[in-house]
């Protein structure tokens, strides 16, 4: 078993104590406690309260960093930069789905270099650094090892209300006919980590934030995996689409997504 690097410690430290009011508010949800008229603020304060306490956690550790968060101005520091989701999946958090994940990654010199996604409802924690491999509740994440695009289950995020974009049926047309089924989470995190996982053979998603995919993307690569844009070139930290997969389907999804 590989020993937590000490900066995952602290990232852990962080999520577990952020996860203990969100644990509550998932609870209440769950029971019914929150009137629908009520969810929206009640969501926001949740996200609010768990990023305040992650960023507390942190910047006692790293008091000079740049911190990039969802939820509050980011924070301009030094060269190390801390990027965090407090509730990733929303709204499967709004709707008691229990597919969510608390994030955090760190980037340094514009390469991700280590992250962890909890999912504090599944008590499932995840965390990947560079050269250490993927890691979820101490066992090694390993992606697939399928080859043929139509044994594959990829995930992707169906954009919806004003997120919609020109071709995402085209898309999802393409690859569900090739593949032996489609997967929609809702929670952009846990996707990726289902790919370092095996679960997932590939997913694909337009339109997202460096918050939302930091952490999963290094536990794709450390569990040997690839990830780029969908049309096969460099994902970089401005980028906001992205395929990841399990690296052997890689070729067959780009082309499929390219051929649109
Ligand atoms: C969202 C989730 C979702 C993805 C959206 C993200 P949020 O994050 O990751 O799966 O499809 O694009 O914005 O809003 O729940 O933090
Ligand atoms: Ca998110
Ligand atoms: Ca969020």
């Amino acid at each position: 078993m590989q020993l937590q690097p000490p900066i995952i410690n602290i990232f852990e430290k962080a999520a577990r104590k952020a996860s203990k009011n969100l644990l509550r508010d998932f609870g209440e949800i769950e029971n019914l406690q929150i009137n629908s008229k009520n969810i929206g603020d009640f969501v926001t304060n949740a996200d609010i309260k768990t990023e305040k306490i992650l960023l507390e956690t942190l910047k006692y550790y790293y008091p000079e960093a740049t911190y990039i968060t969802e939820e509050n101005n980011n924070i301009k520091g030094n060269d190390e930069t801390f990027v965090i989701d407090p509730i990733d999946g929303t709204t499967n958090f709004i709707h008691g789905i229990p597919l969510i994940g608390i994030v955090i990654g760190r980037i340094f010199k514009g390469e991700i270099t280590d992250g962890v996604i909890y999912n504090p409802i599944l008590n499932e924690f995840y965390w990947a650094s560079k050269g250490k491999g993927a890691w979820c509740n101490n066992k090694r994440l390993r992606v697939s090892k399928r080859t043929d695009l139509i044994n594959c289950v990829i995930g992707t995020g169906i954009p919806h209300a004003n997120r919609t974009y020109k071709n995402y049926l085209d898309e999802i047309d393409i690859i569900t006919k090739n593949c032996s089924g489609l997967r929609r989470m809702g929670c952009a995190s846990i996707d990726l980590a289902f790919v370092a996982a095996g679960k997932l053979d590939g997913y694909w998603e337009k339109n997202l934030n460096i918050w939302d995919v930091s952490a999963g993307i290094i536990l794709v690569r450390e569990a040997g995996g690839k990830v780029t844009l969908p049309n096969g070139n460099e994902w970089t930290i401005e980028s906001k689409d992205l395929l990841a997969t399990n690296s052997i389907i890689h070729e067959k999804i780009n082309k499929k997504l390219n051929a649109i």
